[in-house]
């Protein structure tokens, strides 16, 4: 079967996130975090389901571990609950920093790769209690925490994320309300945006000084694919407007220094960007290795307000079209994933890591085995899109799958399983699904099959 090559050195990986996998939420001195309160507020999460015991992560990371090592997957990037490490927001707790040292060394005894994300949405519920990401004291609590990180593991961990996809945290944390803390102002995005574009520069460059001069930096951004609804002026202005408060708000500052003019002028009905101060930008502008990549489908924005309200903005809407979607609903179209690639490439010149990748199904475990042609499709897809973006000039250094286990998919609850792994969340059993083997055939080959399985009848 003939098959295309990823470049040498591409690194290989699978992605989780604390809150998600975890559970053990009262254990060893953790405290609550805005997700705690949030999955436990009715009406917040699907079936009320909350991430107490989630995967029992906690409990059970060495043979969680082992199910890495026994597929050959190279590297894993997890997250750190920061309410495990610091509880309340100020003081170290050093059981909490123990848990991922062992969890670390138990990931480099098996000769796997950490990428340690520094905050994946768990904020300790002392700091929203003072403001959280509305306040800009949060930034030095951020600093805080990343240096204790810094200095205690950053002998082991070869690579480091400040943030997951912060324009979760400033939209659907504070616009929308669809997520943790639960906050429904789209005004209050903006400060949110730059209070975490501050953390993450004032973290990197903090962290430099305590890490190994080999230490790779990043951060994870959900860059949105725009696609504008069609080519009349009124839907391309509001295509650049979305590209504007979503992608070029992180983008910009972080690796140009500034803020884009069209995204002030485009949101002063809302805010008057006076939480901005002389020298911020300097300081997100902190040089970094790689950016982090989250792609999952892509969005069709226009100027009807017919259609679907956009979190953090009364300019532009989102447009359903027609097209093959997953059970979350979203669109499959792998061709934004180059496009976006590409587009980092030729736009801002930073090599680029897919960092999440994937897709939920209702996938059944039956004796021992579960057939999920459809993710198999859905990763090879996107594998291949990867490799158009290569083929193209981008510089992508590797691809994390989202995720390794099926587990607390936010305010979804359980019922969107997006892993490579089953988990039965009655009796916390794992199966292994089709996919992890044929993805991990794919790594261990560094090659993508030109066909599915399925189609030659070998499955
Ligand atoms: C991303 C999140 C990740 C997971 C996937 C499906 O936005 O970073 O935690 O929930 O979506």
């Amino acid at each position: 079967m003939s098959s295309r090559r990823f470049p040498e050195n591409f690194t290989w990986g699978v992605a989780t996130a604390s809150y998600q996998i975890e559970g053990a939420v009262a254990e060893d001195g953790r405290l609550p975090s805005i997700w705690d309160t949030f999955s436990h507020t009715p009406g917040k999460v699907v079936g009320g389901d909350t991430g107490d015991v989630a995967c029992d992560h906690y409990h059970r990371w060495p043979q969680d571990l082992d199910l890495i090592a026994d597929l050959g997957i190279p590297s894993y990037r997890f997250s750190v609950a920061w309410p495990r490490v610091m509880p309340d927001g100020r003081n170290v707790n050093q059981a909490g920093v123990d848990f991922y040292k062992e969890l670390v060394d138990g990931l480099l005894a098996r000769g796997i790769m950490p990428l340690m994300t520094l905050y994946h949405w768990d904020l300790p519920q002392a700091l929203e209690d003072e403001g959280g990401w509305r306040k800009r004291d949060v930034v030095g609590r951020f600093t805080d925490y990343a240096l204790v990180l810094g200095k205690e593991l950053g002998d082991r961990v070869p690579a480091i994320t400040t943030l997951n996809e912060p324009w979760c945290s400033a939209y659907l944390g504070h616009a929308s309300g669809e997520h943790a803390p639960g906050l429904n102002e789209d005004r209050l995005a903006y400060p949110v945006a730059h209070h975490l574009n501050l953390a993450h520069g004032r973290a990197v460059t903090a962290l430099r000084g305590v890490l190994p001069a080999a230490a790779q930096m990043s951060v994870t951004l959900n860059l949105q694919h725009v696609v504008p609804a069609s080519d009349t002026e009124a839907d391309l202005a509001a295509a650049r407007h979305v590209d504007a408060i979503a992608n070029r708000i992180f983008l910009d500052p972080m690796l140009r220094g500034s803020y884009p003019d069209d995204l002030l002028a485009g949101t002063a009905h809302l805010t008057d960007w006076s939480f901005v101060r002389a020298g911020d930008l300097e300081e997100i502008r902190a040089p970094l290795d790689f950016l982090g990549v989250n792609y999952y489908m892509p969005s069709v924005v226009g100027a009807d307000p017919a259609g679907r309200r956009l979190p953090g903005t009364d300019r532009a809407f989102g447009i359903e079209t027609e097209s093959r979607r997953t059970i979350m609903g979203w669109p499959i179209d792998p061709s934004g994933l180059r496009d976006l690639l590409l587009r980092v490439h030729h736009d801002y010149g930073i090599p680029t890591m897919v960092t999440e990748n994937g897709m939920a199904d209702h996938d059944v475990a039956v004796d021992g085995r579960v057939h999920d042609d459809a993710r198999i499709d859905y990763i090879h897809g996107h594998l291949g899109a990867v490799l158009d973006a290569v083929a193209a000039g981008a510089d992508v250094r590797g691809y994390f799958e989202w995720t390794l286990l099926d587990n607390f998919e936010w305010a979804w609850g359980y019922d969107k399983r997006f892993g490579l792994v089953h988990v039965d969340f009655d009796d916390q059993a794992r199966t292994v699904k089709d996919s992890a083997r044929w993805y991990a055939d794919v790594a261990a080959r560094n090659a993508l099959p030109d066909e599915l399985p399925g189609v030659s009848g070998s499955r």
